[in-house]
C-alpha cells in the first residue's frame, strides 16, 4: 500500500535528521583527533628513569582482586616471579592488542581504498589509522623493554586472523562488528584497572591513558557507523550479520581476555590452577560477558537479536539479560 504523504514526509525528514547527526558525529571526531592526539615517541618519556621497566619490580605484581593473584600457588611464588608474571600478562595484552590493531588498520585502509570522493568517512578512517600506528609503536616499544620472550596470538589463530582485513570487501558492517569485538573488551578492562587504581607503574599508566582516550573515538565511530548502516541493510543480510556477530564478538573477547599460553608454560602454572582461575570460574565468565555488554546492547537496539542469534550469544557465553540503561549511551 502506498504511504500517505505526511507519513512519507515524516520518514524523509527523519532520514535527513539522522544523516545530519551522523555527519555531525564524524565532524566532532575529526576535530577531536586534530586537537587531542599523542605520538608514541614524542609524548611518552621513554628515557625518564622513572619510566624504566625492570621485570622484578614489585609494582608489576598482580593486584589483590586478580583471580590468579589470589591463588595459593601465586602467593607461594618468590616476589620476583610474582612480578614477572604480572608484567608478562600486561605485555602479552599489548602484543595481542598491537596484532589486532595491525589487522584493523589494514582493514580500515581496504575500506577507505574503495570509498568514492567526498565520502565523510574517509578522513576519519585515516585519523583512526594514524592513531593506531602510534598505538602499535608504543605497545611494541613496551614489549621490547620487558626483554621477555612475549608472544601474541597463538599461531593457528593468527593464521585465521589474516582474513580480517578483507572483511570490508564482503561487508563493512561486519568489519565494524569485528572492530568493536576487539576494542570493546580491551577498553572495558583498561578502564576498570585504571579506575580501580591497580596500575602502579607510570609507563603503563601513561600508555593506558593515551589508549583509552583515543579508543573512545574509535569505538564511537564504529558504533555510529553501525547505527546508521545496519537498519538500512537488506533483511537477509542483516539476519546473516545477526548470526555472525555473536561468533565474532565471542571469539574476539576470548582472544583479548584469555590467559597467555606462553605464560602458563613459562611459569609452569599447574593445570588445576589454570582451570580454577580461567575455566571453571564464574567471575571470569562474568568479566567476559560484561566486557561486551555495550556491543550486545547496541546489537539489541539494531534489531539483531532473534531466537537463533540469541542462542548463539548464549552458546558463546556472552549473553546477559538486558538491564535498564541510562539514556544517552550511544
Ligand atoms: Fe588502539
Ligand atoms: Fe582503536
Amino acid at each position: 500500500m502506498p504511504k500517505a504523504p505526511t507519513e512519507l514526509a515524516d520518514e524523509v525528514s527523519e532520514q535527513v535528521k539522522d544523516k545530519k547527526s551522523y555527519l555531525a558525529v564524524i565532524d566532532r571526531l575529526n576535530k577531536a583527533s586534530v586537537e587531542k592526539h599523542w605520538e608514541a615517541y614524542a609524548d611518552i618519556p621513554w628515557d625518564d628513569p622513572e619510566y624504566q621497566v625492570d621485570k622484578n619490580d614489585p609494582r608489576w605484581k598482580l593486584p589483590p582482586f586478580d583471580k590468579l593473584g589470589q591463588t595459593e600457588w601465586y602467593r607461594s611464588q618468590p616476589e620476583e616471579i610474582q612480578a614477572q608474571i604480572g608484567l608478562w600478562r600486561v605485555a602479552t595484552a599489548m602484543k595481542i592488542g598491537l596484532q589486532f590493531e595491525n589487522l584493523l588498520k589494514r582493514g580500515l585502509l581496504n575500506y577507505a581504498y574503495r570509498l568514492p570522493n567526498g565520502r565523510p568517512e574517509f578522513r576519519y578512517v585515516y585519523h583512526e589509522t594514524t592513531e593506531e600506528c602510534h598505538h602499535g609503536m608504543m605497545f611494541q616499544e613496551f614489549v621490547n623493554r620487558t626483554k621477555m620472550p612475549i608472544r601474541g596470538m597463538p599461531r593457528s589463530l593468527s593464521l585465521i586472523a589474516q582474513a580480517a582485513p578483507w572483511i570490508p570487501l564482503v561487508s563493512t558492517e561486519m568489519f565494524f562488528v569485528f572492530v568493536l569485538g576487539g576494542e570493546d573488551p580491551i577498553d572495558y578492562v583498561q578502564r576498570k584497572s585504571l579506575k580501580g587504581g591497580h596500575i602502579k607503574h607510570p609507563l603503563e599508566e601513561t600508555i593506558m591513558k593515551i589508549h583509552i582516550a583515543e579508543e573512545a573515538r574509535h569505538i564511537s565511530f564504529a558504533r555510529h557507523y553501525l547505527r546508521r548502516r545496519v537498519p538500512r541493510m537488506p533483511r537477509y543480510r542483516r539476519f546473516a550479520l545477526s548470526l555472525l556477530t555473536p561468533l565474532i564478538i565471542g571469539l574476539m573477547a576470548r582472544i583479548m581476555l584469555s590467559p597467555p599460553g606462553s605464560m602458563i608454560r613459562a611459569f609452569r602454572i599447574p593445570d588445576d590452577v589454570v582451570r580454577e582461575v580461567y575455566v571453571d570460574n564464574p567471575e571470569t565468565a562474568a568479566l567476559t560477558r560484561d566486557s561486551v555488554a555495550r556491543t550486545r546492547e547496541l546489537c539489541t537496539d539494531l534489531g539483531m537479536m532473534n531466537p537463533i542469534s540469541r542462542r548463539l550469544w548464549r552458546a558463546m557465553g556472552i549473553w546477559d539479560e538486558p538491564k535498564a540503561r541510562a539514556k544517552g549511551n550511544t
